[in-house]
């Protein structure tokens, strides 16, 4: 009885963000990561534009530390988006995770307290990343872009080359053994590839040798629940590789 009560729990934990919209108690605003058939301008940067900072150890030849590109990041004036953020969002989890999640770019929400995935997005993230049987705590969690787009407009091209180096970076330090991309950014800035995610979505990819798992970002679900289907799918894939049925 007892291994019948355990399996229904479980079933019950894996369904939870399917089922619930996440936004119980939030306004729904349109937000950003539509699924557009049409690529976005890949993330390239102008000839004109001056060279991203590069993102050095402090010690030639050492391994470099995530507060080490932190403090590369600086009080960043890299880009624009410098002018109207709150907070930096750098990142947020486990250094060692063996499992990062990269998003778009940072919310009202996660403008306002400087922690990626914490808004109604950051919530359904929060219980996929538990129907996976991972913790929040276990994983790492960053964005493509650093500092919140105005009105929650998908970032720039030059942005995003702008920030990309500290991505970059920061999975260079990590090494996890696998990566998602949520949404359309992340997965073509991490791919350089313009395809758009609804075909790119649920087939592993591989980036600098780390399998990649392009999947529908959080907020796009949100909008589409009937989406969900096919995330869980894409995330299921990624479990196996953890030997996690
Ligand atoms: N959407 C993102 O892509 N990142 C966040 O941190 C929050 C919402």
């Amino acid at each position: 009885m007892s291994e019948l009560q355990d399996l229904a729990l479980e079933l019950r934990r894996q369904l939870a963000w399917q089922e619930s919209d996440g936004t119980r108690g939030l306004l729904r605003s349109p937000g950003p990561a539509q699924p557009a058939e049409k690529a976005p301008a890949p993330a390239r940067r102008p000839e004109s534009a001056p060279a991203p900072a590069p993102v050095s150890d402090a010690t030639p030849g050492a391994e470099q530390t995530l507060e080490q590109v932190r403090a590369e990041l600086g009080a960043c004036t890299r880009c624009k988006l410098c002018k109207a953020r709150k907070n930096i969002v750098f990142g947020v989890g486990n250094p060692r995770a063996e499992l990062v999640f990269v998003g778009e770019g940072p919310g009202e929400e996660e403008d306002r307290q400087g922690v990626p995935f914490v808004g109604a997005a950051g919530q359904l993230l929060t219980k996929m990343i538990e129907a996976m049987k991972f913790s929040r705590d276990s994983v790492y969690i960053c964005n493509v872009v650093k500092c919140r787009p105005p009105g929650n407009r998908n970032p720039e091209p030059e942005e995003i080359a702008a920030c990309e180096p500290f991505l970059k970076a920061q999975l260079g330090v990590i090494k996890p053994k696998v990566i998602v991309a949520l949404g359309k950014f992340a997965s073509q800035t991490l791919l350089r590839d313009t395809t758009p995610i609804t075909r790119m979505r649920g087939q592993w990819r591989s980036y600098e040798g780390i399998p990649l798992m392009p999947t529908f970002h959080p907020a796009y679900l949100l909008r589409s629940p009937d989406e969900k289907k096919k995330a869980w799918l894409d995330l299921q894939e990624v479990m196996k590789k953890f030997g996690k049925k």
